[in-house]
């Protein structure tokens, strides 16, 4: 099957909202999911996504096949303040839908975010994984990002 990438737009915003909310509710630390109902904290996150997906200068590519059904995404763009003076992309949600995992998808669609973050004169690209997601953490290892710092966390009781 034929694999197209386009630019995504509002129409696409519900599914991306919806895929990103449900890998942040699956990346969430096991203490953490303990303390909260799924359904509320869903719909706590959808607001987030909205700003996460909306920002300014995100910028979203989606896979499709031929007929433009969607197969995946990726929400790129410039990550803003950082520790870099020069300017850093970063890849701030990635998925693609269950039926079409596992065909590279993925990997195009990072290669597209890497492209358009050269083209917005970046020289560098980032991202946050989390440490429960090794399925993500392959993927990102094999197309060449390295960790750089963790993230820890602890209970206070
Ligand atoms: C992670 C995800 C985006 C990968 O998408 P995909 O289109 O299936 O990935 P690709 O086919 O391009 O795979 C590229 C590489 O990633 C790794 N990978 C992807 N899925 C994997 C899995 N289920 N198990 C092990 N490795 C996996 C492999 O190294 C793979 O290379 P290979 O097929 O040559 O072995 C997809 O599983 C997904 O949408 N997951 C839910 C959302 C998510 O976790 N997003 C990441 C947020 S940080």
């Amino acid at each position: 099957m034929e694999v197209r990438i386009r630019e995504g737009g509002k129409s696409d915003y519900p599914t991306v909202y919806e895929c990103m909310t449900n890998t942040a509710w699956n990346d969430l630390p096991e203490a953490e999911r303990g303390t909260t109902k799924k359904e509320a904290w869903m719909a706590f996150f959808r607001k987030i996504a909205r700003t996460l997906t909306e920002g300014r200068g995100r910028k979203i590519f989606v896979a499709c096949d031929d007929r433009n059904d969607f197969m995946g995404y990726v929400v790129t763009g410039s990550m803003g303040e950082g520790s870099s003076t020069i300017p850093v992309g970063m890849v701030f949600d990635i998925s693609v839908l269950e039926p079409f995992r596992r065909r590279g998808i993925a990997k195009l669609l990072i290669k597209t975010a890497e492209d358009y973050c050269k083209t917005q004169g970046m020289w560098r690209i980032k991202l946050e994984v989390a440490a429960n997601n090794p399925n993500a953490i392959d993927l990102y290892t094999k197309v060449g990002f390295e960790a750089e710092r963790t993230l820890m966390g602890k209970n206070l009781s």
